[in-house]
């Protein structure tokens, strides 16, 4: 068995701008990243990703970056990142810097010198085509609505940005590009970075044909057959790896939108040479319709557990995992994969971080997960701060492809912004994130779901998660023994066994609020040692019963 760091250790997001604000201004900051080093550390995670900090008009929240060198004032200084790292280090946690190179700000100097004329020498630092027939030059959509290609008068000619319009894709065709990113990279791991959340790397390369895509549900052609997984990613990252990563001890993660199982093994195969890891998004779109994720549809059990078992038995030995219920984009994963009702939010939270930590690949934790916190649940479209959220209701009822009160209902479900109030802290105003107004409203169940009341009480979720984390800690066959999956016709229970050596484990996790009966494999029907349950249950010999969302991990006696 080849121990490596990264595989062992569990990351924990922070989303900064709500994760707490030092100073008042209702805007999350790193001195607040700071102040909670001590409860990250006693939570047990061992490495920090951190949404961007740097500097930024905001149009998406900082992954439009203007300036790679620089940290956007309302998140502190540079001087206060250099603090951020030293202290981290100092508790033995590690920092993951989040990359976003797919695109710039639109206000970046790259950029402003790119658009200036076609002579420029940054104009080819982005991707600039002429219109067709007084248009687009093709019909792709951006993500976040409206056509993927923005006219700029200064020099007549449209340029590509996948995202929003203040987010101008970067041509990685040019040499020069490739260079000022690794340039900029290595400036970061010799300041000491631990690593990279690499933002939709799965996109930098472009089908230089720039063919039209299939128009399904939505008002433009689907750019993903020729900019997501493009003919040139892999060159590019293992260049990015040979340049800059092969020289660092660092860990990489590549968010990789419509990754499948072969992709993925030439991402992070084992002697890929690019990067170690990359997520996948086949669960998280679980439900998605005609209108993509905007859509009321709860997700499919079955489905899940068909995704999470192909991920798990198809890249064993060839690639390494991530695995992760939320992010800073998704829903909260007990409103998506559990049940937020009061009844059941605990002990489903808890059920969700117990199959989370027990299957292999690197786990990720979003801020306030380990709370059990909620989607916000908004009744009206003014409170979303969220782009996306904001122009895609806007464009989908005004082309009457959804009526209001249904795209609020999918907000409800699927927005962002569910993920990016403020974490709940403790019980005082705004839940403690700040003194003053905060930039997104606070869930108003901050009072009895917050850190303080849970840090003292060994029977909530994020006692819990501690206790969940000390379990994979201590038992390194939960994070590389092969996985094999357990009945899987089960309609309720997700069950599998963890096999390393003498090591095997048995997981068993009931995704309903209806009880379910299991029957023991043999090798454990007798002597286990039950290393966590969520219920009050001795121990789970021969046929037994779990109730609602019960969840637990035995390991077999020798
Ligand atoms: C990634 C980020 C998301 C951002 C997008 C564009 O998906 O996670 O928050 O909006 O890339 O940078
Ligand atoms: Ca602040």
């Amino acid at each position: 068995m080849d121990r490596v760091w990264w595989k062992e250790s569990i990351v924990y997001q922070i989303y900064p701008r709500s994760f707490m604000d030092s100073n008042g201004d209702g805007i999350g900051d790193i001195c607040g990243i700071i102040e909670r080093l001590d409860y990250l550390k006693d939570l047990g995670v061992d490495v920090l990703w951190i949404s961007p900090v740097l500097e930024s008009p905001g149009d998406d929240n900082g992954y439009d970056i203007s300036d790679y060198y620089k940290i956007l004032e309302e998140f502190g200084t540079m001087a206060e990142y250099e603090l951020l790292l030293k202290e981290a280090h100092a508790r033995g946690m590690k920092i993951l810097m989040d990359l976003v190179v797919n695109h710039t700000s639109d206000e970046h100097p790259w950029f402003m010198e790119s658009r200036k004329s076609k002579d420029n020498p940054y104009r080819d630092f982005y991707i600039w085509r002429s219109g067709k027939n007084g248009r687009e030059p093709n019909n792709w959509g951006a993500c976040f609505g409206g056509p993927a290609w923005e006219y700029d008068e200064e020099t007549s000619m449209y340029y590509l940005h996948n995202f929003s319009r203040k987010q101008p894709d970067l041509n990685w065709e040019n040499p020069k590009v490739r260079e000022a990113v690794f340039d900029m990279m290595t400036w970061w791991c010799e300041k000491g970075v631990d690593g990279f959340r690499m933002d939709v790397i799965s996109m930098i390369s472009k089908d230089q044909s720039f063919p039209d895509g299939i128009v399904s549900g939505g008002l433009y052609g689907d750019s993903s057959p020729y900019v997501v997984n493009g003919p040139r990613v892999h060159e590019f990252l293992q260049e990015m790896n040979r340049k800059v990563l092969s020289k660092y001890d660092i860990m990489t993660v590549g968010e990789t939108a419509g990754v499948t199982i072969e992709e993925a093994g030439k991402y992070a195969g084992n002697d890929s040479h690019e990067l170690n890891m990359v997520f996948q998004f086949e669960h998280t779109g679980i439900g998605d319709g005609k209108l993509g994720k905007w859509t009321t549809e709860r997700f499919d059990f079955m489905e899940l557990k068909e995704i999470l078992s192909k991920w798990q038995t198809k890249l064993q030995g060839k690639a390494w995992n991530s695995v992760y219920w939320g992010n800073h984009d998704q829903p909260r994963s007990v409103s998506r994969f559990g049940n937020d009702s009061p009844k059941y939010r605990e002990i489903s939270a808890k059920m969700l971080a117990t199959c989370l930590l027990s299957l292999q690949g690197t786990p990720y934790i979003y801020q306030g997960e380990e709370l059990g916190m909620t989607n916000i649940y908004f009744d009206s479209l003014s409170s979303y701060r969220d782009i996306e959220s904001i122009q895609c209701y806007r464009e989908l009822t005004e082309a009457g492809l959804i009526s209001e009160e249904e795209m609020l209902e999918c907000l409800k479900l699927r927005s962002r912004d569910n993920a990016r109030t403020p974490m709940q802290w403790d019980g005082s105003a705004n839940a403690g994130f700040t003194s003053g107004t905060p930039w997104i409203e606070v869930n108003r169940n901050y009072p009895e779901i917050n850190a303080a009341s849970q840090a003292d009480n060994s029977r909530s979720v994020l006692s819990y998660y501690k206790k969940m984390i000390q379990v994979r800690k201590s038992e390194l066959g939960l994070v590389y023994g092969d996985f094999i999956l357990q009945e899987p016709e089960h309609a309720q229970i997700f069950a599998y066994k963890r096999v390393c050596g003498a090591d095997c484990y048995l997981i068993a996790c009931n995704f309903t609020d209806q009880e379910a009966v299991f029957v023991m494999p043999k090798e454990f029907s007798e002597n286990n040692t039950c290393l966590i349950s969520n219920y009050d249950r001795g121990n789970y010999n021969g046929e037994i019963c779990l109730s609602p969302y019960e969840a637990f991990v035995v390991k077999a006696d020798k």
